[in-house]
């Protein structure tokens, strides 16, 4: 059996599968709640918390997953600090106490495997354990990752070669979202809230266009590269609410709904624009979409859509395994040991030592 631990963030994730990436158990412990008051993530605040809840987490997993562990995964970056260094910490001493080796994991990485996940935790896998079993994945794909602290698009020419085409030169597309909710006195985190919001409007298409008056720009149309920007769109949303609170006609509660509308209309625009034009440059078949937006309907039917059109088939990861979680760890484990890929612990440590004390 397999354990992959995930604490690059507000998520603490725990999850054991077998070598052929089935899930056994898998445990996750959201922290919003404890960030809510202060409307983002506080970083001394994650870290506590994963640092309680590891050990809790561990001992709630069934007793047969705690012994006979052949790879400890753990998420060695990017993140915060502090969050990922009680995961490491936390799995550098289960790996010596179970004598098996600890393979540090990239977290975009995780985002960008995850579309290909086979298992559902309700079908645990039937299939004899090695890397025989493991699905052949399909190379050179495009990969966007969507999230709260990303917006970044690679071109995956296999496990260990990853090509960065574009990112955010600013927000990230969840940022974004959770800044405009935090605005419109919605709370943090605010894609989901948003999402809700802007269906109860009712003014997308089926592909989620909007074609009413309220206009928002859409960013980096021209900026003939692959890379991504928005704060701009956030200023433009700050702007109009601003304006209308200026004129005695604050945005009422569907005024806010039509907003929330046409600003995911906008971020579909933004997506797709950069899509097409790496599709241009790429020829790949596939293209997955993946990080705690990819949840998100209106981008779901949107990039569906358009890349049927484009004759390019758009996968996005299940729901629970699009916001941080250890699932997708552990499959990204399965396919380093199945890939033969060493596990190199010095490497994830060395990046935290004073200079003198690094290897
Ligand atoms: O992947 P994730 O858990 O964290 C990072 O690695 O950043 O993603 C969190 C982000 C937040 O910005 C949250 O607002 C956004 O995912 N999100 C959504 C939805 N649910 C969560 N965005 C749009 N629509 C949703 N339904
Ligand atoms: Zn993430």
């Amino acid at each position: 059996m397999f354990a992959a631990i995930e604490t690059s963030f507000d998520e603490t994730g725990l999850a054991i599968c077998d070598a052929a990436g089935g899930i056994c158990q898998s445990l996750l412990a959201s922290q919003v709640e404890a960030h809510a008051p202060y409307r983002g993530v506080v970083p001394e605040l994650a870290a506590r918390t994963h640092l309680s809840d590891l050990p809790q987490m561990w001992r709630q997993l069934d007793p047969q997953w705690r012994t006979n562990l052949a790879a400890i995964g753990v998420t060695a970056g990017p993140g915060l600090p502090g969050s990922l260094l009680a995961g490491l910490n936390f799995a550098s001493g289960l790996a010596l106490s179970a004598g098996c080796p600890l393979y540090p994991l990239n977290h975009l990485e995780g985002h960008i495997f995850s579309p290909f996940m086979p298992i559902a935790l309700d079908e645990p896998s039937t299939k004899e354990p090695g890397p025989h079993s493991l699905p052949a994945l399909p190379f050179p794909h495009l990969a966007l990752i969507i999230s709260g602290g990303h917006t970044e698009l690679f071109l995956v020419n296999s496990l260990t070669d990853i090509q960065l085409l574009g990112q955010t030169l600013d927000d990230a597309v969840g940022e974004l979202l959770d800044k405009v909710s935090a605005l419109l006195g919605l709370g943090y985190p605010g894609g989901a809230r948003l999402e809700q919001l802007a269906r109860s409007a009712d003014v997308l298409d089926a592909e989620a266009r909007y074609d009413g008056p309220l206009t928002l720009p859409v960013p980096m149309r021209t900026s003939g590269d692959l890379n991504f920007s928005y704060s701009g769109l956030k200023t433009a949303v700050v702007r109009l609410v601003r304006s209308a609170e200026a004129a005695g006609q604050p945005l009422d509660a569907s005024a806010q709904a039509e907003l929330a509308a046409a600003l995911f209309s906008v971020i579909c625009d933004s997506l797709w624009l950069k899509l097409a034009e790496a599709l241009n440059q790429h020829k790949v078949e596939i293209l997955t979409v993946s990080g705690g937006v990819a949840i998100n309907g209106f981008v779901r039917a949107r990039l569906r859509a358009a890349g049927r059109q484009a004759g390019v088939d758009v996968r996005f990861p299940q729901p629970r395994h699009c916001l941080d979680n250890a699932e997708m760890m552990a499959w990204l484990l399965c396919l380093h040991v199945a890939a033969g890929i060493r596990a190199n612990v010095a490497d994830a440590w060395s990046q935290w030592l004073p200079g003198e004390h690094r290897r």
